[in-house]
């Protein structure tokens, strides 16, 4: 079974669905750079090991990235799933874990992705453009913003009803679905 660590920064209803799924993988650590991420305590409800590593406790950013390859190694990590995780992840720490890391983003890259474009800011921009479609995408994390090789992908229509916050409700359904699913697939081959 492989050991899974996901880094979240807020909600956390992604790392649910993983902890939910019953899969070739275990969730075996949450990291998160928000102290109050409710992802945290999704871990902590489940007994999954938990750490908050951010500018509070690592106001160095060296020390911050030292301290997450550290704690990665110290729990026999090997993968990593980046779950609403608003921080970039450093270099250092890609190179280790190479197509070991998947990113979901809620949109159909390379459509709406790249710098500034996370949580409800893709949405609205989906809904601004017109688009008739959405969707969400997993994909591998490399050095750059949302441009490693995509994985998985899955849509949703878009109708002339649809607000911001019914597209981001339907995407964020089929994101429940499409990375536990996918991780799954990854570890089973691994
Ligand atoms: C999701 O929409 C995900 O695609 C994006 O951030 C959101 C995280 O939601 N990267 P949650 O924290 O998993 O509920």
């Amino acid at each position: 079974m492989l050991k899974v660590a996901v880094f979240v920064s807020g909600s956390g209803s992604n790392l649910q669905s993983l902890i939910d799924y019953n899969g070739s993988f275990e969730i075996s650590l949450v990291i998160s750079d928000k102290k109050d991420a409710y992802g945290l305590k999704r871990a902590k409800n489940h007994g999954i090991k938990n750490e908050y590593i951010g500018k509070e406790n690592f106001p160095n950013i060296q020390n911050r990235n030292d301290e997450i390859l550290r704690v990665l190694k110290e729990n026999d990590i090997d993968f990593i799933v980046l779950a609403g995780f608003l921080s970039i992840v450093d270099e250092k720490i890609v190179n280790e874990y190479k197509n070991k890391i998947i990113n979901i983003h809620p949109s159909l890259i390379p459509s709406f992705c790249g710098i500034g474009f996370y949580g409800k800011r893709v949405h609205d921009a989906v809904y601004k453009s017109g688009v008739k479609f959405t969707g969400a995408t997993v994909h591998f994390v490399d050095a750059g913003v949302d441009t490693g090789r995509i994985i998985a992908q899955d849509i949703v229509s878009i109708t002339d009803t649809d607000t911001i916050d019914t597209i981001a409700e339907k995407v964020l359904e089929i994101e429940h679905k499409i990375l536990p699913k996918t991780l799954d697939d990854l570890c089973f081959k691994k």
